[in-house]
């Protein structure tokens, strides 16, 4: 019975000096961090939101995850509910540029780091977030830019499916592409309207520039999902897209390269959305009173049909 006693004080003693070094030399932190999404209206954004939600769950993060449906109130509301929740830390994947300075400061106030991931905003203060991590998406028009008007020798007819109204990915995309253009005289946009960057839209919008317009002879997307709901627009109306019709799109997702492939597509302009890992490294450095470069940009590059089936085994989204 001594024994016994005395084998239950040791146990005792020991598990009191295991908590106790637990809490000396500390449990890691388990972050809560709370994401405000845009929605799922094309194959690279599914990438990036499994980017951001595979490396959570890799590095013991709590995620709060919220689909935002396109619409910028649900991520006003999210990014509320996230405040509300005391969240460590947010990211934000802004659908539009402006309207977000009242949400912001009330993060701000309450001392929750925001980093914008993939669009940026437009804000007086831009203490109201980290930082921004992103493409240049100037680059990327005007890339799109230089290489059309290359392949159609300076002359081109061209119907132009933009993104998102509002949205920095579109309105840089675009600007970029008509400086590149602006060079040649013959490279002109003939029509040019919002795909709101999803496959139907593109179709549907490609369709009603075919029947007015019989003179395109190029296709400029802001993302590759447009480009292809534009391909089978292209086919339906008899026409061969990727020679009849020069398309170019920006992304670079797998359904671009496999478009490429088949010979459908001519060219994507690269841009990265395996953002989770430098988003989190970025927001708990942040959190833990790191400071960052406002704008952290993405480096990407540019691929033909010509390279396409070479890079499409080795292609991560
Ligand atoms: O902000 C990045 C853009 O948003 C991607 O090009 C597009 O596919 C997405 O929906």
């Amino acid at each position: 019975m001594k024994r016994n006693n005395s084998m239950l004080f040791v146990l005792l003693i020991v598990s009191l000096c295991l908590i106790l070094a637990v809490n000396v030399v500390g449990a890691p932190k388990k972050y809560v961090i709370g994401f405000s999404q845009i929605g799922a209206e094309s194959g690279w954004r599914t990438a990036e939101t499994e980017s951001v939600k595979s490396t959570a769950a890799e590095r013991g993060i709590e995620l709060k995850f919220a689909d935002a449906q396109q619409k910028q109130e649900n991520q006003i509301k999210a990014l509320r509910s996230f405040i509300a929740q005391k969240v460590d830390g947010i990211l934000l994947a802004p659908v539009v540029e402006s309207g977000w300075e009242e949400v912001l400061q009330e993060a701000k106030d309450a001392k929750i780091p925001v980093v914008l991931l993939d669009r940026g905003i437009n804000v007086k203060d831009d203490s109201l977030y980290v930082c921004k991590i992103t493409s240049d998406f100037i680059w990327e028009g005007k890339a799109a830019g230089e290489w059309l008007a290359k392949k159609m020798k300076s002359k081109a007819n061209i119907a132009e499916l933009q993104g998102t109204p509002g949205a920095s990915a579109a309105i840089e995309r675009k600007k970029g592409f008509e400086q590149a253009i602006a060079k040649f005289k013959g490279m002109k946009i003939v029509k040019s309207q919002t795909g709101n960057f999803t496959r139907a839209e593109g179709k549907q919008v490609m369709e009603a520039f075919l029947k007015a317009d019989k003179t395109i002879n190029a296709v400029y997307a802001h993302n590759d999902d447009m480009a292809l709901g534009a391909i089978q627009a292209i086919e339906e109306a008899g026409k061969k897209p990727g020679k009849d019709i020069i398309i170019i799109s920006i992304d670079g997702v797998k359904a671009a390269f496999e478009a490429m492939v088949a010979g459908k597509l001519n060219c994507t302009v690269e841009c990265n959305p395996l953002l989770g890992p430098i988003g989190f490294d970025t927001l708990i450095g942040a959190i833990n009173g790191k400071t960052y470069p406002k704008w952290v940009v993405q480096k990407d590059g540019v691929f033909s049909m010509e390279t396409a089936a070479k890079v499409l085994p080795t292609r991560k989204y």
